[in-house]
């Protein structure tokens, strides 16, 4: 339990479109398929723009990768940075899936992922060939590391994110590459000034085709030591990496891309950094307010906290305090590569996730189909796609990535007119948006009326907020803010698996429920609060 804090700043000036924003994910493979092949695609995604503007009307899009790409790692194995792949149609749909997107108020932050390529990216097939072609010094090349020859012994103990080595013989040039990521997803040497250069060159031609920010890809890894030192400690944390994440650098390569953002009015720059990193780490990827770096470094905080009021509260007030005055916080509860959220919460503790998600200070970044309490779906072995449950049995992240069910229309739920690539789900099949549209107590409804109790109490926004643990088991938080009118809201979770009676002093004056997390959540009487339920009042 902690003491009562004073509350964190409200409302600021010169904040970008972001700030406060509701952004959902779209993961384009699995959200909607136009064209009957079984995969998700942007003329897909255009005609469901409605549903994200008007059922549920967040803000933004971040759309996941649709490079061009052999879809190794689904989009995140680019080999042309400037092309649609057309198995999600080309650039003329992607202008498309943007232009109305724009027309319905809808932002879009655009997946981009410069840290590696895939091998069989143009630039890394002639890197590959010789040490003088023309894209020789494009990636992280070095020769073996100095005395036993056979096999050749790669030059350092660097290790890739998915396990094994971080290093790759490549016959050809008789020289290892780095792969932090799999081994088809060779590193850029973004410290050589013509990758460099590529890289903002492909930034700006999403950002002159109008798109409102970019989400880079594994920002932590864009600089690492040019001497390519050992790690002192074998079994290094990415997070503690000394010389394979060179912080010292990083942030010289993030202000080159700050640069070019800035070169095109009111664009956000979103970063995904290791979830492992500590606070300060991850808000120190601000920058400053003079030095201004990511405007928002992913914070993954939620995503490690356990579900329980007193860590929730700590992880919440800790962050909120260390934004800098001039930035935004932000936060997520969900994304392509962790479990479901309702498959770690249950129904009942992601609804209540939901509700602190949507009320707490921040820019919120949706998965989507978590606004459908979509469970994982146990994928049968011959069905597997991900390339990590190949190489480490349980991580593979085919289970949360399962296509959005739309309808009842056989065969996939009105995903797809056939076979979709990853199963529905037999109990996904069952929460489609339209019968979520019809029932009022659905995870849908609960999330269209956050969203509008976001929109209708600016206090929601701009407000100050403290986070506290005033008796075990429940989290408040507390909304206030004098200006331009005084409103004050506190929110209340109950994380256990037992019902509460919150003591009245808990609840500061406010006893008017305006939203619970479930029907009959809250007895207002007796001021109990169900097993992990949520409830905010004014
Ligand atoms: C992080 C992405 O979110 C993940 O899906 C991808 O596999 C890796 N980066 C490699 O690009």
């Amino acid at each position: 339990m902690t003491a009562e804090a004073p509350l964190s700043a409200s409302g600021q000036e010169g904040r970008s479109w972001a700030s406060g924003a509701v952004v959902y994910q779209v993961y384009p493979r699995s959200f909607a398929d136009s064209d009957g092949d079984g995969v998700g695609d942007l003329d897909g995604a255009t005609s469901r723009l409605p549903y994200l503007a008007d059922v549920l009307s967040v803000d933004a899009i971040w759309l996941s990768p649709v490079y061009r790409s052999p879809m190794r790692d689904f989009g995140y194995d680019i080999t042309s940075f400037t092309e649609v792949d057309p198995l999600f149609g080309d650039l003329a749909a992607f202008d498309r899936f943007v232009g109305r997107a724009h027309d319905l108020g809808l932002r879009v932050i655009m997946d981009f992922v410069p840290n590696h390529t895939s091998d069989a990216h143009p630039w890394f097939v002639d890197s590959a060939t010789s040490r003088v072609a023309e894209h020789a010094d494009w990636y992280v090349w070095a020769d073996p590391a100095p005395g036993r020859a056979d096999p050749p012994q790669p030059p350092n103990n660097w290790r890739a994110v998915t396990g094994g080595s971080a290093w790759r013989w490549v016959s050809q040039r008789e020289q290892f590459v780095l792969h932090s990521f799999l081994p088809f997803q060779p590193d850029l040497d973004l410290s050589h000034p013509p990758a460099r250069e590529a890289i903002h060159d492909a930034m700006r031609f999403w950002l002159d085709r109008g798109v409102d920010g970019l989400r880079v890809d594994m920002v932590d890894f864009l600089a690492k030591d040019p001497l390519l030192r050992d790690e002192p400690d074998e079994h290094y944390r990415f997070a503690d990496a000394e010389h394979h994440l060179d912080r010292q650098r990083l942030p010289e390569v993030l202000r080159g891309f700050r640069d070019v953002v800035t070169e095109y009015p009111d664009r956000v720059l979103v970063g995904e950094v290791n979830p492992d990193l500590s606070i300060e780490e991850t808000v120190a990827l601000h920058g400053t307010a003079e030095d201004p770096l990511l405007d928002m470094p992913f914070n993954f905080g939620l995503l490690r906290t356990p579900f329980t009021a007193d860590a929730l509260a700590a992880h919440l007030d800790a962050y909120d305090r260390a934004v800098p005055a001039w930035a935004w916080p932000n936060l997520t509860l969900g994304n392509h590569d962790v479990s479901r959220l309702a498959s770690r919460l249950g129904q009942a503790g992601a609804r209540s996730a939901a509700v602190l998600l949507l009320t707490a200070r921040a820019t919120t970044f949706l998965y989507n189909g978590d606004e459908l309490g979509l469970t994982d779906v146990d994928i049968p072995p011959e069905l597997v796609q991900d390339p990590w449950e190949a190489r480490t049995p349980g991580r593979g992240r085919d289970r949360n990535r399962s296509p959005l069910p739309w309808d009842d229309s056989p065969p996939a739920a009105g995903f797809s007119a056939t076979a979709p690539w990853l199963p529905v789900g037999a109990a996904n099949s069952t929460r489609t948006v339209t019968r979520q549209r019809q029932d009022p107590d659905s995870m849908l409804s609960l999330y269209s009326e956050l969203l509008r109790l976001r929109r209708s109490h600016p206090v929601l926004l701009d407000g100050a907020q403290r986070a506290d643990n005033p008796q075990p088991d429940l989290l408040r938080l507390h909304r206030q803010q004098d200006h331009p009118k005084p409103a004050s809201l506190v929110i209340l979770v109950n994380t256990a698996d037992a019902d509460t009676v919150v003591e009245p002093s808990h609840l500061l004056g406010h006893r008017r429920p305006l939203l619970c997390s479930g029907p009959a959540a809250w007895q207002n009487e007796t001021r109990t609060l169900r097993a992990r339920s949520a409830v905010v009042l004014r």
